[in-house]
């Protein structure tokens, strides 16, 4: 039976969960989204066709699956209608399957100026690398408790109350020597997107919990990973929202007995975009070579993402926090023509061996991996239909990082396309 289930990217992020979504999706009823905003990019190639959404679930290249924006992310109204068109122009529909929370925070241009011109005042040591879609001060105002809600752009006072906080944004820029706002520009701008979201907003959270009662299948799309967790991740350098477990929770209104299991996807080695600490990033041609294979560039920004071995510290503290049932391990095929691939199995930094993660940035940024070496199966897994016809030592890579990870393998990716998934005992 189909049972309730939530994707999370046990790295820091862009682990392919698009892929591993869009084939799961096809066996629940209701994608939900709980965390983040349009700073996520999950690529889904469908066919010919190659997807890549921000705000709306995976879910929708599926005829007939319901869509949810769930309360707990951030929705950019003017960029979620050019979403919804850009599908619409090619053939995929949301009215009447996507519905967006009526008590979601809504990102304005402000907080993408204010997002900019904080990442362009600081130093390099400071400085995140955010993707500049307003996240962070969006975010900071729900918790700051001055943010409005998609409920609050369809209110008769909205413009009232937007005016208050443009004037407010205004006067911060402008001490930070960025451009103010015209405010009536602002509010018409988000009047137009309103008239046009009206349709889609309503109380996702009984909408939710009415489709359990009803005995439909729920996934939770996780977006970013539990590395870029706000809590678990390598504070400073994460993102503003709870992209592990708990976060599916709190950003749907569905309480934890609704959550039947939860996959951890992970990619065959690690990238990461942005600063921050990664310890085994590889600043040297293999890191190039690996980068080239996988064609890693931010689907959001199209920066190229930094790249290293697999880091099973990391993976190992993701299955902890997220209690991860299995494991959907992606992209193995990117590793097809390396001579040698390596594994961190703990860290080390002076005298002291670390084998979780460290809470401290600084800490982390002084580790060093301690490497196992496997040698590589240099043959094609590209587009191999059957585990067992993988290469012995592709088979034996694979089961070493679930088996250093703790948490056993469901799924394997070996090509962008759908049926370039398999599934093994799931
Ligand atoms: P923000 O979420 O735009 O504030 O960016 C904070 C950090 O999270 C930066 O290092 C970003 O590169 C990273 N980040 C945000 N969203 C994603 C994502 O979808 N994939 C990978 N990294 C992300």
């Amino acid at each position: 039976m189909a049972t309730n289930t939530v994707i999370i990217g046990a790295q820091w992020g862009d682990e392919g969960k698009g892929k591993i979504i869009d084939v799961l999706a096809a066996e629940a009823d209701v994608v939900v989204r709980y965390q983040g905003g349009g700073n996520a990019g999950h690529t889904v190639e469908v066919g010919a066709k190659r997807f890549v959404l921000h705000h709306i679930p995976c879910g929708i290249l599926r005829p007939r699956k319901m869509c949810v924006i769930g309360n707990g992310v951030v929705v950019d109204p003017i960029a979620l209608v050019q979403e919804i068109r850009d599908l619409e122009s090619r053939g995929v529909w949301s009215e009447g399957r996507l519905w967006v929370s009526d008590r979601a925070h809504v990102v304005f241009p402000y907080h993408r100026a204010l997002d900019e011109s904080l990442e362009g005042s600081c130093g390099r040591e400071r400085r995140i690398g955010t993707t500049k879609r307003g996240i962070g001060p969006s975010y900071g105002d729900k918790a700051m408790r001055c943010g409005l809600r998609v409920a609050d752009l369809l209110e008769p006072d909205f413009a009232a109350l937007y005016g208050e906080r443009i004037a407010e944004k205004n006067r911060i820029l402008k001490a930070r020597g960025a451009e103010p706002f015209d405010a009536e520009d602002l509010i018409e701008k988000a009047k137009k997107a309103a008239t046009f979201l009206r349709p889609f907003v309503a109380d996702t959270v009984s909408m939710l919990n009415e489709a359990v009662a009803a005995g439909r299948t729920i996934l939770f799309e996780g977006a970013q990973g539990t590395l870029l967790d706000i809590d678990f991740g390598t504070y400073p350098f994460v993102t503003s929202s709870n992209a592990t477990v708990g976060g599916a929770c709190t950003g749907t209104g569905l309480a934890p007995r609704h959550i039947g299991r939860v996959v951890g996807v992970v990619k065959a080695y690690t990238t990461r975009v942005g600063e921050g600490p990664f310890p085994t990033e590889l600043v040297d041609e293999t890191g190039q070579a690996l980068g080239r294979e996988g064609n890693e560039f931010g689907a959001t920004t199209g920066r190229p993402r930094r790249c290293g071995w697999f880091d099973a510290v990391a993976a190992r503290y993701s299955r902890m926090v997220n209690g991860l049932d299995w494991l959907a391990v992606t992209k193995l095929d990117v590793l097809d023509s390396f001579e040698t691939v390596r594994i961190c199995v703990a860290y080390q930094s002076g005298t002291e061996r670390y084998e979780t993660m460290p809470a401290s940035s600084r800490i982390l940024a002084e580790c060093r991996p301690v490497y196992e070496d496997w040698p590589g199966w240099r043959a094609s897994t590209r587009g191999v239909a059957r585990y067992q016809d993988l290469p012995q030592r592709a088979r034996d890579y694979v089961e070493r990082l679930c088996e250093l990870t703790g948490a056993p393998l469901g799924m394997l990716s070996v090509g962008p396309g759908r049926d370039n998934t398999l599934r093994i005992g799931v």
